[in-house]
């Protein structure tokens, strides 16, 4: 368990001086993005950017916790101008970071060697099936530059989102990527409070074959590229019981949006401006430190307002779900990225 989780699971539901915390912030530095997925609203929302000043001062502030670890995402986080220099300034905290790409532009030797985690984006093994999902005709120019991560020696992972057309030939693709190099393979429950297409969600039958057939084959396979664990029960609002949730994230996230909006969860900070509403935003990096942000009056009534009367991303998570079973949680909190 890492230093950031040992910390959460000690000190749970308590708000503590920075010094005493650990933090993942969640950074995503721009908007833009030149892929098209179906499942994402990034590529249609207004075009923002954080400038390389805002994003020196955000590190400089992640610098005064106790623990923390950066993700570098977006929109597309390489495409940024300023990203290698970004990293270089994230290494001078010796942060744990990692990046998510569409692997649609190069990865440099001026930042990887800099970067503790590359995730390439490659739900599919097929050309057509990754057009159909991700928009574009992508997935000979992600492999290329997975080929170029790979080689630089950093490790290098892979998301793969549960839609429909990614089970379909599933095997496949986690055997393409095995052979390519790739050290971990994360599967994530294709959110659906964004406005997803219909014709991805995958069916119940899709998700039993998966969790019951599927993922212990993989598992078995290829171990410790494909984590143990159970897979995320999938969720719907309709299944959602009425309460509070017990989800922890609120407690240890920080989620910044490109226009520099501080949320306390990817999820309720995502694109969907439903659930990106200002009753959930913690403030704005131009105007507050996230240090500030972390200890105020302000997150903690957001974080009340979420363990009892869950926004509909908590409603419809498989991980707030999974945190009502303590241990269970803690047992395969790495399989979590958050
Ligand atoms: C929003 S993207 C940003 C980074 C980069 N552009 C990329 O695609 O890797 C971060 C991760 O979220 C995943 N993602 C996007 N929309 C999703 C959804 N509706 N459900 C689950 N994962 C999603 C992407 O596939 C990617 O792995
Ligand atoms: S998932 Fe990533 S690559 Fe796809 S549209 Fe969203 S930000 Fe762009
Ligand atoms: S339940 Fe899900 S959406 Fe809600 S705070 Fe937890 S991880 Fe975020």
């Amino acid at each position: 368990m890492d230093k950031v989780w040992k910390i959460v699971k000690k000190m749970k539901y308590n708000v503590c001086h920075v010094s005493e915390s650990g933090i993942s912030a969640l950074i995503k530095i721009t908007s833009s993005c030149r892929s098209r997925c179906q499942y994402c609203l990034s590529w249609k929302t207004a075009p923002d950017i954080l400038p390389l000043s805002e994003v020196y001062s955000i590190i400089e502030d992640i610098r005064k916790f106790a623990a923390h670890r950066i993700v570098l995402s977006g929109g597309e986080p390489t495409s940024h101008s300023d990203f290698a220099k970004i990293i270089e300034k994230c290494a001078t905290i010796n942060s744990h970071v990692t990046v998510i790409t569409d692997g649609q532009y190069p990865v440099k030797s001026t930042w990887i060697p800099m970067v503790d985690e590359i995730t390439f984006s490659i739900d599919t093994y097929s050309p057509d099936l990754y057009k159909l999902i991700r928009g574009i005709n992508g997935l000979s120019k992600a492999l290329e530059n997975l080929a170029v991560a790979v080689k630089s020696g950093v490790t290098v992972s892979v998301n793969i989102v549960l839609s429909h057309q990614a089970l379909l030939g599933l095997e496949k693709t986690v055997e393409l990527l095995v052979n390519r190099g790739v050290s971990k393979i994360y599967f994530l429950e294709l959110e659906t409070h964004l406005l997803v297409s219909d014709n991805l969600i995958p069916s119940d039958n899709d998700l039993l074959i998966f969790r019951e057939n599927l993922l212990p084959s993989l598992q078995r396979k290829y171990p410790g590229i494909v984590p143990h664990g159970k897979a995320l029960p999938a969720r719907d609002e309709a299944s959602y019981k009425r309460g509070g949730t017990a989800c922890i994230i609120p407690w240890m996230q920080m989620t910044i949006r490109p226009n520099g909006d501080l949320f306390p969860c990817c999820r309720i900070g995502d694109d969907n401006p439903e659930s990106n509403g200002r009753t959930f935003c913690l403030g704005n990096v131009k105007e507050i430190s996230i240090c500030d942000v972390w200890q105020s009056i302000k997150r903690k009534r957001v974080q009340t307002l979420i363990a009892t009367i869950p926004p509909l991303p908590c409603r419809m998570c498989a991980i707030g779900e999974l945190f009502q079973n303590e241990d269970e949680i803690w047992n395969q909190i790495e399989s979590i990225r958050m």
